[in-house]
């Protein structure tokens, strides 16, 4: 028996396993044939604002939550179900085919990023609009395509051939864009209902257009936020001025200490103690790449060039190197004219992308102690240290991965290169450590989706392969691991 299977519910009578290749024209020409209605479904999932760092939005967040409950019930998914938590509301689904077949966890977040600056958007962020065939709209593809790209992938294989070659398990969260924080205890609720022999995780992208990739690495992330504090009040800046410490000018100080300009090393003593450095052979790996300095830049908003830490290439830099960056900054006059004051106070965000084996609760104390380090006379800060999540590796080795390489290859004519990404999906990390599982990352969005920007964007074309992509690998996944 397989692990996890006893007690579970089942449905239907498993097929015989598919012949693959041969076999998926039926779900390409169901996909097809509906893919205007699969874009038509995925506009009303982006008219919710389920933005999870915005109290203000907490009903969204549940409203999508349960809408995505529903339209998971209609493509198939039993025991469809909002799960609560101590924060946002994730919704949990499975089809439980056999258990002579393999289990596949399917994760997902269904919240989004906020959307300032608003006056940036062409559309407004929840009024979706397809132009030149790309939808845009807040969460377009991190992670709500993406999402729907798995409920139409089994739709496809339910209303083609009556049944999935495979078990699959859908959890997906609520409080990804902010950090994951209760999604350890979300696990353990869900223990029972996870078991899994491997994760499949559609929140990422592929390395260029046409050059269709696997993502095997992810950073991760921690951060504090200080607050300088000077008078109790704003000061005239004649009357006081030249005998009082500037909260403002303090900070700037104490932000420029953590990075040396010249090298673009941070300067945080024991940042780098922990980091693992990449293996000749992957940095030969990412050398071979086919990465365009040009179309980065232009990717990256038109930037003049490119900047980052001595001895280590552009995609060395976002991929395996820890980063320090300062997220947002306040304090003071920001108004029109001039206000001649000395500010009370100032504040700022600040984050870090770790890399293996840096430990978040580690680097935000370091951060912090460097920060405390820092301050002038006369001013007093205040550091918090905020949730992290930690950087995984997965194996590229996994016979996952090959289904998944055979799946992505077979639709977009091409195999898919092996990369790392420099974002963070904390849950992949808690996937390995407390289930034990390993997941494959299957994202298809691009380098210019704008995503955490206005006019964010998916491509219909990539949502369409997408769909395919994932249909493909159930087939792919039966095969490989059945
Ligand atoms: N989909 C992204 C992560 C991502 C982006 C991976 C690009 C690879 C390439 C995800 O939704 C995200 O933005 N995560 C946050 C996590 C954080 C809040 C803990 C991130 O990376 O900032
Ligand atoms: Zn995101």
């Amino acid at each position: 028996m397989r692990a996890g299977f006893a007690g579970v519910l089942m449905c239907g009578v498993a097929l015989p396993p598919a012949t693959l290749t041969g076999m998926a024209h039926d779900l390409d020409d169901y996909c097809t044939a509906h893919q205007p209605r699969f874009v038509e479904e995925l506009i009303e999932l982006l008219r919710i604002p389920s933005i999870s760092a915005d109290p203000a939005h907490a009903a969204d967040v549940r409203r999508s939550a349960e809408h995505l409950a529903a339209r998971a019930r209609e493509a198939g998914l039993t025991g469809v179900e909002v799960v609560e938590t101590d924060g946002h509301p994730a919704v949990y689904g499975e089809r439980m085919v056999s258990e002579s077949l393999p289990t596949v966890l399917v994760y997902g977040h269904h919240d989004v990023q906020p959307v300032d600056p608003l006056d940036a958007w062409v559309s407004p962020p929840f009024s979706p609009e397809v132009r030149d065939g790309r939808l845009y709209a807040r969460g377009a593809v991190d992670d709500k395509g993406q999402v729907y790209m798995h409920l139409k992938a089994v739709e496809a294989h339910l209303r083609t051939r009556g049944e999935l070659p495979v078990n699959v398990r859908m959890l997906i969260e609520g409080e990804e864009e902010v950090g994951s924080a209760h999604f350890e205890s979300l696990v353990s609720t869900l223990a029972d209902r996870l078991v899994a022999d491997v994760a499949v995780i559609s929140d990422t992208g592929i390395f260029a257009r046409g050059v269709p990739s696997l993502t095997v690495g992810l950073r991760g992330l921690t951060g504090v936020e200080v607050e300088v504090r000077g008078p109790s009040l704003d000061l005239h800046s004649g009357v006081f001025g030249g005998a009082v410490q500037n909260p403002v000018e303090a900070l700037a100080r104490m932000l420029a200490s953590l990075k040396d300009p010249e090298s673009g090393r941070v300067l945080v003593p024991g940042f780098y103690d922990d980091v693992v450095e990449p293996t000749e052979t992957e940095r030969a790996g990412y050398a071979s790449l086919p990465f365009s300095e040009e179309g980065f830049r232009r990717d990256a908003g038109g930037i003049p060039e490119t900047v980052g830490e001595e001895g280590w290439t552009v995609l060395e830099r976002r991929w395996v190197r820890p980063t320090l960056e300062i997220n947002g900054i306040w304090g003071g006059y920001q108004g029109p004219g001039s206000k001649t004051i000395i500010p009370a106070h100032a504040g700022a965000k600040i984050s870090c992308r770790l890399v293996p084996a840096q430990r978040p609760a580690l680097i935000a104390e370091a951060v912090a102690t460097a920060l405390r380090a820092a301050t002038p006379r006369g001013v007093v800060a205040e550091v918090t240290v905020k949730h992290g999540g930690n950087p995984v590796v997965t194996p590229a080795d996994h016979p996952a991965v090959t289904a998944a390489s055979r799946a992505m290859g077979a639709v977009f004519g091409k195999e898919p290169v092996i990369i790392r990404e420099g974002g963070s999906i904390p849950p992949v990390e808690v996937f390995q450590r407390v289930l034990g599982i390993q997941s494959v990352l299957v994202g298809v969005g691009l380098p210019d989706d704008h995503i955490h920007a206005p006019n964010e964007k998916f491509d219909m074309d990539h949502y369409a392969m997408g769909v395919r992509v994932l249909a493909r690998l159930w087939d792919e996944i039966a095969e490989e691991m059945g």
